[in-house]
């Protein structure tokens, strides 16, 4: 979850940074999810440029770029760390000619318009408001482009006052995914499909790795009171998800920038290894 740099103290973003720029990911996905997704854009040319805008350290730039081998990847996002972390990891992998990670705004990203094939958003488009986020990607996309992104949504009506607390500070103008489509028929794309996150895809990148280094700071800064108190408050937040996941959820949307009529698909059944969508000729490791 992102939280408002103003309303906390200092040392909460120290202990927030060095918690979550250590995690596999920055929010809930996976690697099913982007193959999931991939299949669904089945017009992609073989070498797709794509950009991947709020990339965090990079967990679903590198699965993208396993799952399109032909693609140059341009990775953005504001915090410098992240795009530290993302270099090193592509320099590691020797994936430099394929991913450019890069520091930047998506509200203002100084891309060349038109220019990319792929835009993907996973948990970040929010940061700058959906709306505003649909129009930004729709300039960056050629014509037939595809745009790929999460949202969080709510399932229910009167969350609990911890659940509604917690979304009120973080993301108060979370809709449900009838918003989002809305937003996204009137920013012009044609909807492809969208289809609800599994709960592994909350726990096994995100959560579980989050629980575990919370553990590990806690023996760090042992009796640091103040530490250990971001640290409480940091560990509500799984805590949160295990007891209500029922009322929210994360929503992975695909559209397109054309009127793609009858290849238009709307998918939201669970995911499943068998069938069309994994079908995709330009998707390795299926
Ligand atoms: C919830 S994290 C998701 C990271 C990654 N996509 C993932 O799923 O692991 C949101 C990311 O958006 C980035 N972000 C927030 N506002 C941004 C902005 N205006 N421009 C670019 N990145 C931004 C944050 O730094 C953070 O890495």
């Amino acid at each position: 979850m992102g939280y408002d740099m103003n309303e906390l103290p200092p040392r909460f973003w120290q202990i927030f940074f060095e918690l979550y720029e250590s995690l596999p990911r920055q929010g809930p996905g996976n690697r099913d999810c982007v193959a999931r997704v991939l299949a669904l854009c089945r017009d992609l040319p073989s070498a797709p440029t794509v950009l991947d805008l709020g990339c965090g350290v990079g967990g679903q730039t590198l699965c993208l770029a396993e799952l399109l081998p032909g693609a140059i990847i341009t990775a953005l996002d504001i915090h410098v760390p992240n795009i530290e972390r993302l270099r090193a990891t592509v320099a590691v992998r020797g994936l430099a000619e394929r991913i450019q990670p890069m520091v930047g705004d998506m509200a203002e990203p100084r891309l060349s318009p038109a220019s990319f094939d792929l835009v993907w958003s996973e948990g970040a488009l929010y940061n700058i408001g959906i709306e505003k986020a649909l129009h930004v990607c729709r300039g960056l996309l050629g014509a037939g482009g595809y745009l790929a992104f999460t949202d969080a949504v709510w399932l229910r009506d009167n969350p609990p006052p911890e659940v509604k607390a917690s979304f009120d500070l973080d993301y108060p103008t979370m809709g449900r995914v009838s918003d989002v489509l809305t937003a996204i028929e009137r920013s012009g794309f044609s909807l492809i499909g969208h289809f609800t996150l599994p709960d592994e895809a909350w726990w096994d990148d995100f959560y579980s790795p989050m629980e575990v280094r919370i553990e590990e700071l806690r023996g760090k800064y042992g009796d640091d009171e103040e530490a250990l108190a971001v640290l409480d408050q940091l560990a509500q937040e799984p805590a949160m998800h295990r007891r209500y996941s029922d009322y929210y959820t994360y929503e992975f949307f695909v559209a397109r920038l054309v009127n793609l009529g009858e290849i238009g698909e709307c998918d939201s059944t669970p995911p499943r290894k068998c069938g069309p969508i994994f079908d995709n000729p330009l998707i390795e490791g299926l």
